[in-house]
């Protein structure tokens, strides 16, 4: 009987294909799970009018963890136009159903580990070793947002707000506006998070991302949670940087960081410049971890131009995959998944086209299943 039961969610384009790569490796590992398909991406958008439909939610109820592969996503028009004729003007509107899963099941930290694999041709530098935590439902992703704005919110900014004088006099069409919303409780559990994390694993140090020199109430908020939060780590250095100057420094001296903590917008900057130090988008990963269930994927999406070519690198699923076999508590197997990938980048025989190399997502499946 299976131990774990795992929402198994291709979605879109190479979504499907560096899943079924990675199905190769874990079932060489001997891992004891039922995968349950779940239906997620366009063609359930274009067909039903939601691309994260009802039946996929209930799945994620019953799961022990998911494995997510990537989606398609168009802006509102193009998501319109391609509906079904039967459900357009029906008032569906498309959401990202990665957000929205986010969301709906509190997935409220966003793990990223950022690793230079040793011989990787594409590391920016060897020896890169960085850990993100971005906070996950909150902040400008909170889809809280007006356009064109409605009379009462410019209402409420101008009797509210000097600041919003400039922009009092337009009209709704004339701007938009998008809310930047962090909860004390949402900033408090990332950071504790974080420094849980660097206390559990022997890391030095904890730089928090912010911009609170211009963004004081949100950002502010977020800094003085973080050093509170700090005061309870004292063997853990606490230190801060500026989202822009964060971007700069990372590129100058990757080695000087550590664990790395920010809300939801900077830490999606921060990590995918992170994720670009260490290979690109074949070696992106990332696990969305709630209290109850957390979903792993890669980070790149369904990148159409190489749908159904078996091309792509398959390498940022499988050490999504690794991530999830460490939450569930397989720590053996994730060690073997992991060393099992980095021998075959060390000895560079196998190389997707990313890489330099022509081998297939296929075949780098199998060279590294071949080796546990
Ligand atoms: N989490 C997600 O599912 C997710 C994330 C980003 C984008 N998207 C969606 O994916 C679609 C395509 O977006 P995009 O083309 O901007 O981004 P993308 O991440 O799909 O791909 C961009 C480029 O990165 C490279 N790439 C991506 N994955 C790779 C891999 N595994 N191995 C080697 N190279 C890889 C390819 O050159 C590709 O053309 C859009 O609809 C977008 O909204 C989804």
């Amino acid at each position: 009987m299976a131990k774990y039961r795992i929402a198994w969610l291709p979605g879109d384009g190479i979504g499907v294909e560096v899943m079924a790569a990675t199905r190769i490796v874990l079932d060489r590992l001997d891992f004891a799970a039922e995968y349950v398909h779940g239906d997620i991406g366009w063609e359930f958008w274009r067909t039903e009018g939601d691309a994260f439909p009802a039946r996929t939610i209930e799945l994620l109820k019953s799961v022990d963890a998911a494995l997510f592969g990537a989606i398609t996503s168009k802006p509102a028009k193009a998501a319109e136009a391609e509906l079904l004729p039967e459900l357009r003007g029906k008032g569906v509107q498309y959401r990202s159903p990665i957000v929205r899963m986010r969301q709906l099941f509190d997935l409220w930290n966003c793990l990223r580990p950022i690793k230079a694999y040793p011989g990787n041709p594409l590391n920016y530098k060897e020896g890169i070793d960085l850990v993100v935590f971005r906070e996950n439902t909150e902040d400008l992703y909170a889809g809280v947002e007006f356009s064109p704005v409605p009379q009462a919110v410019s209402a409420t900014l101008a009797a509210t707000s000097k600041n919003f004088a400039p922009f009092a006099g337009l009209g709704a069409d004339e701007y938009a506006v998008s809310c930047k919303i962090n909860t004390r409780r949402g900033s408090e559990r990332i950071v504790r998070a974080a420094f849980e994390f660097a206390q559990q694993n022997g890391r030095k140090k904890v730089t928090v991302v912010h911009k609170a020199n211009v963004v004081r109430a949100t950002d502010g908020m977020f800094l003085e949670i973080a050093r509170e939060v700090a005061q309870g780590y004292p063997g853990i250095q606490q230190d801060e940087a500026n989202i822009d100057a964060m971007t700069m420094w990372l590129l100058k001296n990757p080695f000087n960081y550590d664990v790395l903590v920010a809300p939801n917008l900077y830490g999606d900057i921060i990590s995918d410049l992170c994720a670009q130090m260490v290979g690109g988008l074949g070696f992106g990963c990332s696990g969305n971890i709630g209290d109850n269930l957390a979903v792993f994927e890669p980070t790149h999406g369904s990148a159409p131009k190489y749908a159904g070519q078996n091309k792509v690198n398959p390498i940022a699923t499988i050490l999504a995959a690794k991530m999830m076999l460490e939450w569930l508590g397989e720590k053996p197997r994730a060690a073997a998944l992991e060393a099992a990938t980095a021998a075959v980048i060390a000895e560079g025989r196998v190389r997707t086209y990313d890489m330099g190399g022509s081998a297939t997502t296929r075949q780098m499946a199998e060279a590294i299943a071949a080796r546990l």
